[in-house]
């Protein structure tokens, strides 16, 4: 999905807001005063806005695939993170509910970890495996999300884990009209591809969920240092 058009993504975005705040909390357990932050993936400024008015710094540069009109007033570089070589050494490198998008995390881990200064931190939230399970569970399709587990796995090969953690929320709605209309303002929904439903499927997807509308998002929190 393209982000840049998601207007009411900060109404509906509950679980990705939730994980951010989170985020930043458990941050400033371990420092709040940073000269250099990189924020991957920036949207429509859920987490920038808590960098504003929670951390401490000097520059601040915004990163994403597109630029918002959120971004605009910011310092941005736009493009693929996994393409894109950030400039300067970091001190701090954030990202909230973006790295279930990236497969090849293995390589990311590596080119963030010298793209840190020494004891520079790298900071994220990420949707892991059991999220939108009750979607899942009806497409048979999901993001290849991953685990706490494998997680730590990836980042401990090239950074000190100062703290891992995982956390729940569960949203529910009052039919399928409203759970629908929350994934479609998210752009979050398990599937690969269109989410186009007919009448039929709409239907089947209504019994699937036996009168409870909810969805379970399932996030990991790491707070790793260089
Ligand atoms: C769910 S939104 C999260 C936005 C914001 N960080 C928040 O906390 O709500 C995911 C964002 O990641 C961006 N994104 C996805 N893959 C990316 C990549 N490979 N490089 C840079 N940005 C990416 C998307 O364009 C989108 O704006």
């Amino acid at each position: 999905m393209r982000f840049k058009g998601a207007k009411f993504y900060d109404i509906y975005a509950k679980p990705q807001i939730y994980a951010a705040d989170i985020l930043i909390n458990s941050l400033k357990n371990y420092r709040q005063n940073y000269d250099d932050i990189y924020e991957i993936g920036a949207g429509s400024g859920v987490l920038t806005r808590l960098i504003l008015s929670q951390l401490e710094y000097k520059n601040l540069i915004l990163n994403d695939l597109y630029e918002s009109e959120f971004m605009s007033k910011f310092s941005t570089q736009i493009g693929d993170i996994t393409q894109l070589k950030i400039k300067n050494k970091q001190d701090l490198i954030i990202s909230s509910s973006v790295f279930q998008w990236i497969n090849e995390l293995e390589n990311l881990s590596y080119n963030l970890k010298f793209s840190l200064k020494n004891g520079g931190i790298l900071a994220f939230s990420t949707f892991i495996d059991g999220t939108l399970k009750e979607l899942s569970s009806f497409t048979n399709q999901s993001l290849e999300y991953k685990n706490l587990a494998q997680l730590k796995a990836i980042f401990s090969k090239n950074f000190e884990i100062l703290n891992a953690q995982e956390r729940q929320i569960k949203l529910k709605f009052n039919n399928l009209k409203e759970l629908l209309t929350h994934l479609k303002h998210t752009g979050v929904n398990n599937i690969k591809g269109e989410f186009k439903l007919t009448k039929s499927s709409f239907e089947a997807l209504n019994s699937h969920f036996k009168n409870n509308f909810s969805l379970s998002y399932k996030f990991a929190i790491l707070i790793l240092k260089n």
